[in-house]
Protein backbone atom coordinates (compact mmCIF):
# COMPACT_ATOMS: atom_id res chain seq x y z
CA UNK A 1 0.00 0.00 0.00
CA UNK A 2 1.17 3.54 -0.57
CA UNK A 3 0.77 5.27 2.59
CA UNK A 4 1.58 8.70 3.45
CA UNK A 5 2.22 10.10 7.37
CA UNK A 6 2.64 13.71 8.66
CA UNK A 7 5.30 14.22 10.90
CA UNK A 8 7.79 11.46 11.13
CA UNK A 9 10.52 12.84 13.16
CA UNK A 10 9.40 11.46 16.48
CA UNK A 11 7.00 9.46 18.83
CA UNK A 12 4.51 7.74 16.99
CA UNK A 13 5.18 9.58 13.38
CA UNK A 14 8.78 7.82 13.62
CA UNK A 15 8.07 4.58 15.09
CA UNK A 16 4.58 3.98 12.58
CA UNK A 17 7.05 4.96 9.73
CA UNK A 18 9.56 2.55 10.79
CA UNK A 19 6.83 -0.46 11.30
CA UNK A 20 4.81 0.17 7.99
CA UNK A 21 7.68 0.13 5.97
CA UNK A 22 9.30 -2.81 7.82
CA UNK A 23 5.65 -4.05 6.68
CA UNK A 24 6.45 -3.76 3.15
CA UNK A 25 4.23 -0.59 2.52
CA UNK A 26 5.82 2.39 0.58
CA UNK A 27 6.02 4.89 2.79
CA UNK A 28 5.88 8.68 2.57
CA UNK A 29 6.49 10.81 5.76
CA UNK A 30 6.81 14.47 6.09
CA UNK A 31 9.19 16.10 8.35
CA UNK A 32 10.62 20.12 9.12
CA UNK A 33 14.38 19.24 10.07
CA UNK A 34 15.02 15.63 10.20
CA UNK A 35 18.44 14.52 10.68
CA UNK A 36 18.25 10.75 10.72
CA UNK A 37 16.19 8.75 7.88
CA UNK A 38 14.79 5.52 8.28
CA UNK A 39 15.68 3.31 5.12
CA UNK A 40 13.40 2.41 2.61
CA UNK A 41 11.15 5.99 3.88
CA UNK A 42 10.59 8.89 1.43
CA UNK A 43 10.89 12.29 3.29
CA UNK A 44 9.33 15.22 2.22
CA UNK A 45 9.82 18.64 3.53
CA UNK A 46 5.94 19.91 5.10
CA UNK A 47 5.20 22.52 7.66
CA UNK A 48 1.90 21.65 8.17
CA UNK A 49 0.89 25.40 8.57
CA UNK A 50 1.70 26.07 4.89
CA UNK A 51 -1.10 24.97 2.58
CA UNK A 52 1.59 24.67 -1.04
CA UNK A 53 4.04 22.51 1.18
CA UNK A 54 0.69 20.03 2.09
CA UNK A 55 -0.46 20.34 -1.69
CA UNK A 56 3.09 19.85 -2.59
CA UNK A 57 3.17 16.95 -0.58
CA UNK A 58 0.14 14.80 -1.81
CA UNK A 59 1.03 15.84 -5.58
CA UNK A 60 4.56 14.38 -5.00
CA UNK A 61 3.65 11.48 -4.04
CA UNK A 62 0.57 10.88 -6.78
CA UNK A 63 3.27 11.82 -9.24
CA UNK A 64 6.01 8.95 -8.19
CA UNK A 65 2.92 6.41 -7.27
CA UNK A 66 -0.60 7.31 -9.06
CA UNK A 67 -2.42 6.21 -6.02
CA UNK A 68 -2.45 6.71 -2.05
CA UNK A 69 -3.98 4.38 -0.31
CA UNK A 70 -3.39 5.75 3.39
CA UNK A 71 -2.88 8.65 4.58
CA UNK A 72 -2.02 9.29 8.56
CA UNK A 73 -2.59 12.97 10.12
CA UNK A 74 -0.28 12.62 13.02
CA UNK A 75 1.40 16.17 13.04
CA UNK A 76 0.90 17.83 15.95
CA UNK A 77 2.17 19.87 19.33
CA UNK A 78 0.64 21.08 22.64
CA UNK A 79 0.60 24.07 24.42
CA UNK A 80 -0.38 23.89 28.70
CA UNK A 81 -1.68 26.62 30.89
CA UNK A 82 -4.83 28.06 32.18
CA UNK A 83 -6.53 29.02 29.53
CA UNK A 84 -7.23 32.78 30.74
CA UNK A 85 -3.44 32.82 30.67
CA UNK A 86 -2.87 31.74 27.66
CA UNK A 87 -1.82 34.12 24.76
CA UNK A 88 -3.87 34.65 21.91
CA UNK A 89 -1.43 33.60 19.33
CA UNK A 90 -0.35 30.79 21.14
CA UNK A 91 -4.20 29.75 21.11
CA UNK A 92 -3.87 30.34 17.58
CA UNK A 93 -1.10 28.37 16.42
CA UNK A 94 -2.00 25.27 18.48
CA UNK A 95 -5.19 25.40 16.07
CA UNK A 96 -3.13 26.28 12.95
CA UNK A 97 -0.83 23.10 13.49
CA UNK A 98 -3.08 20.72 14.20
CA UNK A 99 -6.63 21.35 13.37
CA UNK A 100 -6.08 23.49 10.06
CA UNK A 101 -2.81 21.69 9.38
CA UNK A 102 -5.21 18.45 8.89
CA UNK A 103 -7.60 20.60 7.02
CA UNK A 104 -4.56 21.45 4.70
CA UNK A 105 -3.09 18.11 3.64
CA UNK A 106 -7.09 16.71 3.13
CA UNK A 107 -8.23 19.16 1.19
CA UNK A 108 -6.22 17.36 -1.73
CA UNK A 109 -6.23 13.99 -0.15
CA UNK A 110 -9.91 13.55 0.07
CA UNK A 111 -10.38 14.18 -3.84
CA UNK A 112 -7.39 11.77 -4.62
CA UNK A 113 -9.21 9.12 -2.39
CA UNK A 114 -12.94 9.64 -3.85
CA UNK A 115 -11.27 9.48 -7.11
CA UNK A 116 -10.03 6.32 -6.53
CA UNK A 117 -13.27 5.01 -4.66
CA UNK A 118 -11.21 3.69 -1.76
CA UNK A 119 -8.52 4.66 0.88
CA UNK A 120 -7.81 5.12 4.28
CA UNK A 121 -7.73 8.23 6.54
CA UNK A 122 -6.16 8.44 9.79
CA UNK A 123 -6.48 10.95 12.12
CA UNK A 124 -4.63 11.32 15.40
CA UNK A 125 -6.92 12.70 18.16
CA UNK A 126 -6.84 11.72 22.11
CA UNK A 127 -7.91 11.62 24.91
CA UNK A 128 -8.15 14.75 25.24
CA UNK A 129 -10.15 14.83 22.02
CA UNK A 130 -13.25 12.94 23.90
CA UNK A 131 -12.80 14.97 27.50
CA UNK A 132 -12.05 18.31 28.06
CA UNK A 133 -8.29 18.74 29.55
CA UNK A 134 -7.59 21.33 33.05
CA UNK A 135 -4.49 23.61 31.56
CA UNK A 136 -4.78 21.56 28.10
CA UNK A 137 -7.97 23.39 27.04
CA UNK A 138 -6.49 24.39 23.79
CA UNK A 139 -5.24 21.56 22.74
CA UNK A 140 -8.16 19.65 23.92
CA UNK A 141 -10.33 22.03 21.62
CA UNK A 142 -7.89 21.15 18.67
CA UNK A 143 -8.75 17.66 19.28
CA UNK A 144 -12.29 18.04 19.97
CA UNK A 145 -12.19 19.92 16.06
CA UNK A 146 -10.55 16.99 14.71
CA UNK A 147 -13.22 14.38 16.26
CA UNK A 148 -16.19 17.05 15.06
CA UNK A 149 -14.20 17.41 11.30
CA UNK A 150 -13.72 13.62 11.02
CA UNK A 151 -17.27 12.49 12.02
CA UNK A 152 -18.72 14.91 9.33
CA UNK A 153 -16.34 13.83 6.71
CA UNK A 154 -16.98 9.63 7.23
CA UNK A 155 -20.48 10.90 6.48
CA UNK A 156 -20.24 12.94 3.45
CA UNK A 157 -17.89 9.72 2.10
CA UNK A 158 -20.22 7.43 3.14
CA UNK A 159 -20.72 6.31 -0.51
CA UNK A 160 -16.84 6.89 -1.89
CA UNK A 161 -15.72 3.65 0.12
CA UNK A 162 -12.97 5.80 2.10
CA UNK A 163 -12.78 4.80 5.71
CA UNK A 164 -12.00 7.67 8.06
CA UNK A 165 -10.98 6.41 11.63
CA UNK A 166 -9.94 7.81 14.18
CA UNK A 167 -7.17 7.17 17.23
CA UNK A 168 -6.93 8.56 20.42
CA UNK A 169 -3.88 7.62 22.45
CA UNK A 170 -4.16 8.09 26.09
CA UNK A 171 -0.51 9.09 27.44
CA UNK A 172 2.48 7.79 25.56
CA UNK A 173 6.09 8.47 25.92
CA UNK A 174 7.36 10.44 23.02
CA UNK A 175 8.72 14.03 22.44
CA UNK A 176 5.48 15.66 22.62
CA UNK A 177 6.05 16.52 26.48
CA UNK A 178 9.04 17.94 25.94
CA UNK A 179 7.90 20.26 22.87
CA UNK A 180 4.90 21.71 24.87
CA UNK A 181 5.48 24.87 25.30
CA UNK A 182 3.96 26.08 28.71
CA UNK A 183 2.38 29.42 29.95
CA UNK A 184 5.28 30.12 32.72
CA UNK A 185 3.71 33.51 34.06
CA UNK A 186 4.23 33.87 37.88
CA UNK A 187 0.84 35.68 37.94
CA UNK A 188 -0.94 32.31 36.51
CA UNK A 189 0.37 30.06 38.61
CA UNK A 190 -0.65 32.37 41.43
CA UNK A 191 -3.79 32.91 40.38
CA UNK A 192 -4.60 28.92 39.47
CA UNK A 193 -2.40 27.07 42.23
CA UNK A 194 -3.29 23.70 41.36
CA UNK A 195 -2.00 24.60 37.50
CA UNK A 196 1.83 23.32 38.81
CA UNK A 197 0.85 20.18 40.43
CA UNK A 198 -1.46 19.00 38.39
CA UNK A 199 0.85 19.56 34.86
CA UNK A 200 3.76 18.10 36.62
CA UNK A 201 1.33 14.77 36.89
CA UNK A 202 0.08 14.92 33.61
CA UNK A 203 3.85 14.91 31.87
CA UNK A 204 4.90 12.43 34.46
CA UNK A 205 2.19 10.33 33.19
CA UNK A 206 3.31 11.20 29.55
CA UNK A 207 7.23 10.47 30.55
CA UNK A 208 6.22 7.01 32.63
CA UNK A 209 3.46 6.17 29.81
CA UNK A 210 2.78 3.72 26.73
CA UNK A 211 6.06 3.27 24.21
CA UNK A 212 4.95 4.47 20.51
CA UNK A 213 5.62 1.12 19.16
CA UNK A 214 2.74 -0.38 21.53
CA UNK A 215 0.93 2.28 18.72
CA UNK A 216 2.25 1.47 15.67
CA UNK A 217 2.09 -1.75 15.70
CA UNK A 218 -1.95 -1.41 16.17
CA UNK A 219 -2.39 0.65 13.43
CA UNK A 220 -0.27 -1.46 11.45
CA UNK A 221 -3.36 -4.30 11.78
CA UNK A 222 -5.18 -1.15 11.51
CA UNK A 223 -4.02 -0.10 7.90
CA UNK A 224 -5.06 -3.80 6.44
CA UNK A 225 -8.14 -3.73 8.14
CA UNK A 226 -11.24 -4.33 5.43
CA UNK A 227 -13.46 -2.42 7.81
CA UNK A 228 -11.94 -0.59 10.13
CA UNK A 229 -13.92 0.88 12.98
CA UNK A 230 -14.45 4.96 13.50
CA UNK A 231 -12.56 5.47 16.38
CA UNK A 232 -9.37 3.49 18.53
CA UNK A 233 -8.96 4.48 22.31
CA UNK A 234 -5.43 3.06 22.23
CA UNK A 235 -4.27 3.55 25.79
CA UNK A 236 -3.82 2.28 29.51
CA UNK A 237 -6.80 0.47 31.27
CA UNK A 238 -7.93 3.31 33.61
CA UNK A 239 -7.75 5.59 30.22
CA UNK A 240 -10.00 3.44 28.25
CA UNK A 241 -12.35 3.20 30.38
CA UNK A 242 -12.51 6.71 31.35
CA UNK A 243 -14.33 7.91 28.52
CA UNK A 244 -17.61 5.71 28.35
CA UNK A 245 -17.54 6.62 32.29
CA UNK A 246 -17.59 9.71 31.56
CA UNK A 247 -20.56 9.30 29.38
CA UNK A 248 -22.45 7.23 32.05
CA UNK A 249 -22.31 9.28 35.20
CA UNK A 250 -23.65 12.47 35.89
CA UNK A 251 -21.99 15.06 34.26
CA UNK A 252 -21.12 16.94 38.22
CA UNK A 253 -20.18 13.71 39.70
CA UNK A 254 -18.06 12.99 36.43
CA UNK A 255 -16.64 16.39 37.08
CA UNK A 256 -15.66 15.96 40.86
CA UNK A 257 -13.75 12.56 39.63
CA UNK A 258 -12.08 14.59 37.20
CA UNK A 259 -11.51 17.03 39.50
CA UNK A 260 -10.08 15.56 42.11
CA UNK A 261 -7.52 13.43 39.54
CA UNK A 262 -6.25 16.74 38.65
CA UNK A 263 -5.59 17.87 42.20
CA UNK A 264 -8.12 20.60 41.12
N1 LIG B 1 2.31 11.48 23.20
C1 LIG B 1 1.09 11.43 23.67
O1 LIG B 1 0.89 11.11 24.87
C2 LIG B 1 -0.09 11.71 22.76
C3 LIG B 1 -1.35 11.39 23.24
C4 LIG B 1 -2.46 11.63 22.43
C5 LIG B 1 -2.31 12.14 21.15
N2 LIG B 1 -1.06 12.47 20.71
C6 LIG B 1 -0.96 13.01 19.33
O2 LIG B 1 -0.09 12.20 18.57
C7 LIG B 1 0.47 12.97 17.50
C8 LIG B 1 1.96 12.75 17.45
O3 LIG B 1 2.56 13.26 18.63
P1 LIG B 1 3.79 12.57 19.35
O4 LIG B 1 3.33 12.23 20.71
O5 LIG B 1 4.41 11.54 18.51
O6 LIG B 1 4.74 13.87 19.53
P2 LIG B 1 6.21 14.21 18.96
O7 LIG B 1 7.16 13.13 19.31
O8 LIG B 1 6.49 15.58 19.45
O9 LIG B 1 6.01 14.23 17.37
C9 LIG B 1 5.24 15.23 16.74
C10 LIG B 1 5.52 15.26 15.26
O10 LIG B 1 4.72 16.29 14.68
C11 LIG B 1 5.57 17.13 13.89
N3 LIG B 1 5.11 18.52 13.84
C12 LIG B 1 4.92 19.37 14.88
N4 LIG B 1 4.56 20.58 14.42
C13 LIG B 1 4.56 20.49 13.06
C14 LIG B 1 4.27 21.40 12.02
N5 LIG B 1 3.95 22.69 12.22
N6 LIG B 1 4.37 20.96 10.73
C15 LIG B 1 4.72 19.71 10.47
N7 LIG B 1 5.01 18.79 11.42
C16 LIG B 1 4.92 19.19 12.69
C17 LIG B 1 6.92 17.03 14.55
O11 LIG B 1 7.90 17.38 13.60
P3 LIG B 1 9.14 18.36 13.93
O12 LIG B 1 10.26 17.43 14.25
O13 LIG B 1 9.33 19.10 12.67
O14 LIG B 1 8.74 19.23 15.09
C18 LIG B 1 6.98 15.56 14.94
O15 LIG B 1 7.40 14.77 13.85
C19 LIG B 1 0.06 14.42 17.78
O16 LIG B 1 -1.04 14.75 16.96
C20 LIG B 1 -0.36 14.40 19.25
O17 LIG B 1 -1.31 15.40 19.53
C21 LIG B 1 0.05 12.26 21.49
Amino acid sequence: MVILITGITSGFGKAMAERLAADGHKVYGTHRHAKEFIPGVTYIKVDATVEAECEAAVKQVMDAEGRLDVFINNAGMGIGGPLEFTPVSDAESQMDVNFMGMVRFLHYVIPVMRSQKQGKIICFSSIAGKLGLPFQGFYSASKFAIEGYCDALRLELRKSHVDVVVIEPGDFATGFTANRKKVEDPAAYEAYPSYKESMAGMENDERTGLKPDYLAAKISRIVKKKNPAYNYVIANFIQRISIPVSIILPRRLWARIFASWYHL
